[in-house]
């Protein structure tokens, strides 16, 4: 086709929608405002030249460096000619960038700035991981609205985040970005990140466009391995990975991006079948698609396309409307349109999402609305401070107290502190801190140093590194620590050990840290171990030795603080694991919600499923975690034994702090069907729930179960729903026993797997 006709034929195009338009509108009974929007974005469709078009479906990788921001390796386009770019932020900075956008631009486009901001911008809250062990949807949802209050006043429009990818292998490194092994837990948090990204309802100028990442089965990466294939049934795509996607989706989440593994022997940027028919058709998703970074090229490496121009052409027709970074689209689009090869109402479909962002932003009305720097002047505020401190206590799990060794006395003669973490600023902030400051961040040194009183003594040694076998400063920390009341060692990974590209093939303590840990228990001094990290680790002879540990992960700008807050008692800790800690490397994958098998585990029986050298359950379960008091459960009471499939089920539990001080705990609840024509997992979350309990209290916990939890996937992958008996499971963590049956009935006879 050439010039002139393309240029008639999208004319024509645009009439007819516009017209459509308006009949639709009428019919719909679509407000004034949204019909003029929509007629605005036809108009400027229709005056675009292809080469546009394919500019704005390109996003342009720029670096800050100290002379001012600059266009980064890959980039081949201007600011000008692209729809957004990633990687500077700043009001002044994206202020005169978009100056040179809109001004430059025939049309006078404005761009979007995106950035990975992930748990906090200026302000860092704790990594994804950690603040999932609150459990507290409620709480992710005010951080990540922090978070884009935070970033949308030093002018980006778009972040990367949520990360809502389910990881059940601790040995990938990206783990700690995601909400942990389950996708009840993980839809939960991922719904309420969405919903903290946009804000209010009707967008302002703190609303973020927010990303679900990375679409789909990127943490089931065979070995752990960042990157690697993942290959997986139809049915375990669907039940688990799929899971908090879906519900970001529900959530009105803006943007979704492929992960750069493939599924099935499809790589994720070219999986029409997930991205088009799944996620486009099936969920009904009408937001952006955008590629990971350079994940268009990707697919030449991964062997799918031996051009760019094929690359672009598979990525384009699974959907992905931008491409990160690499400048395909931008080279290939407007050739695939002229030759016939890519319908232009198709490139039109992409490029309309993407002024539509820019639309619901309010960038066409005012492209600087978001670089504002009176807004950015008061970053960070005290309040997110505040909401940080809160973050990080609720983060902090309890692994083991034994002897109630912790909280410890804030009038402790001397109190030694090693572990060359806990001075160690840069790791409080994790893996992607954004604009996070070291020298903002509190270490866990400085937060017991302020919250010890005057009269201890807090000597600090670091002894050992995680990032070297350097064992000579172990002898100075075991002489000090010969001299202590209590020893804290604060051990575990660095913030460049977990994140993009670092998996690890072990999951023990790095560097010299067990030597110098051996060191200190030789000292026979009571020893509390403190875990920075940013996946689960593999520390049974540290959970033999060690009478108290705390797992605090990397919990931001307050870490310190709010480790002290609950080391001393001030808090008394109440998060929950959100993931399996195994005992050894060998478990992995390791997760509650596993099948049965034909031959359960057992410890009398030979033929079972189980290992030779190793336990086969985990050291830590799913859900775990202890408080300075102590909860106890009634059995739950049931509205019903026997319920049709449309009814819905009251379970009441009773909960009482048996304890002596107040304390917070996170009541779990379990579901089971016992037989079923698909082999059901030992056990789901199907509900959770905070209560706070002050000595003696005792509480009511009600959770009401609605009939989608009886339904299931049948062979087929349809919900279906079978006459059995459930088992239900009320308590503390997902090992509880404490439970009560019921029965469904349905009245069609029970489906077998046979078709009986
Ligand atoms: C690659 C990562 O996989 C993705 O999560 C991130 O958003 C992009 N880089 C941009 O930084």
């Amino acid at each position: 086709m050439d010039r002139t006709r393309l240029a008639s034929a999208a004319l024509l195009a645009t009439l007819i929608v516009v017209a459509w338009l308006h009949t639709t509108a009428q019919a719909s009974g679509r407000s004034q405002k949204q019909q003029e929007d929509a007629e605005f974005i036809e108009r400027l469709i229709n005056q675009m030249t292809v080469e546009e078009k394919a500019g704005q479906l390109s996003q342009l990788g720029m670096d800050m460096t100290p002379s001012g921001p600059v266009i980064g390796i890959e980039g081949r386009k201007t600011i000008a000619e692209v729809g957004s770019v990633i990687g500077v932020y700043g009001a002044e900075v994206t202020r005169k960038l978009q100056r040179e956008a809109v001004q430059k631009s025939r049309l006078h486009i404005p761009l979007l700035f995106s950035y990975d901001v992930i748990h906090g911008f200026r302000t860092v809250f704790p990594v994804p991981l950690a603040e999932a062990s609150a459990w507290d949807p409620d709480l992710s949802q005010r951080t990540a609205r922090a978070a884009a209050v935070e970033a949308t006043a030093s002018g980006l429009h778009w972040t990367f985040a949520p990360m809502v990818d389910i990881a059940r292998d601790a040995r990938w490194g990206r783990i700690v970005e995601g909400g942990g092994e389950d996708p009840f837990l993980g839809a939960a948090l991922a719904a309420a990140r969405v919903r903290g990204f946009r804000g209010k309802e009707v967008p302002d100028t703190s609303t973020i466009l927010s990303t679900a990442k990375h679409f789909v089965a990127y943490g089931a990466a065979e070995g752990g391995r960042d990157y690697n294939s993942a290959d997986m049934s139809e049915r375990t795509l669907e039940e688990i990975y799929l899971t908090p996607f879906r519900a970001a989706v529900q959530a009105g989440v803006d943007a979704i991006m492929p992960g750069l593994n493939e599924v099935n022997s499809t790589p994720m940027h070219a999986h029409r079948n997930l991205l088009k028919k799944k996620l486009r058709d099936e969920w009904g998703f009408q937001g952006l698609v955008i590629s990971d970074y350079w994940g268009v090229h990707g697919l030449m490496e991964h062997g799918v396309a031996s051009s760019t121009h094929q690359a672009v052409r598979l990525a384009f027709n699974a959907t992905v409307d931008i491409d990160m970074v690499g400048g395909h689209y931008a080279d290939e689009l407007p050739a695939l349109v002229r030759n016939g090869l890519l319908p232009l109402p198709l490139l039109d479909d992409a490029v309309r999402r993407v002024l539509q962002a820019k639309q619901r932003l309010g960038l066409f009305d005012d492209p600087y609305r978001y670089s504002d720097p009176s807004r950015e002047a008061l970053i960070p505020a005290p309040q997110m401070r505040a909401l940080a401190r809160e973050a990080a206590q609720k983060s902090i799990v309890l692994l083991k107290n034994n002897d109630a060794l912790l909280p410890l006395p804030k009038n402790l003669r001397k109190l030694v502190v090693v572990g060359a973490l806990a001075n160690d600023a840069l790791s409080t902030m994790g893996p992607v801190p954004a604009e996070g400051r070291p020298n903002e961040s509190i270490t866990v040194l400085a937060g017991i140093k302020q919250a010890a009183l005057p009269e201890t003594e807090v000597v600090y040694i670091p002894g050992a590194s995680p990032k070297s076998s350097d064992i000579s400063g172990i002898d100075e920390a075991q002489r000090a620590a010969r001299d202590a009341d209590v020893v804290v060692a604060v051990l575990g990974e660095t913030q460049d050990m977990s994140g993009e590209a670092r998996s690890r093939a072990s999951l023990d303590l790095p560097g010299a840290q067990n030597a110098l840990l051996t060191h200190l228990i030789n000292t026979k001094k009571p020893v509390v171990v403190i875990l920075m990290n940013g996946r689960p680790l593999a520390i049974p002879s540290i959970d033999e030795q060690v009478p108290a540990i705390l797992e605090s992960w990397f919990l931001g700008s307050e870490m310190g603080n709010a480790v002290a807050d609950v080391l001393f008692g001030d808090i008394s800790p109440s998060g929950k694991l959100p993931i399996t800690f195994p005992r050894s490397v060998g478990q992995v994958p390791i997760y509650y919600a596993h099948k049965k098998t034909g031959r359960p585990s057992s410890k009398t029986d030979y033929f079972t499923s189980k290992y030779l050298d190793e336990d086969w359950q985990p050291l830590y379960p799913f859900g775990h975690g202890l408080s300075y008091t102590t909860f106890t459960y009634g059995t739950p009471k049931l509205s019903k034994q026997r319920l049709k499939v449309e009814e819905t089920l009251i379970v009441q539990i009773e909960v009482s702090n048996s304890g002596q001080r107040a304390g917070e705990e996170t009541v779990q609840l379990y579901l089971r069907q016992n037989v079923a024509s698909i082999t059901p997992q030992v056990r789901q979350l199907r509900g959770f729930s905070k209560v706070r309990l002050s000595p003696g209290e005792t509480r009511t916990v009600e959770f009401m179960l609605a009939p989608e939890n009886w339904a299931s996937l049948n062979e087929y992958l349809s919900p279906s729903v079978e006459s059995g008996t459930f088992t239900l499971f009320v308590g503390g963590s997902s090992v509880t026993d404490n439970q009560a049956n019921f029965e469904v009935t349905t009245r069609s006879a029970p489906l077998t797997s046979h078709g009986l």
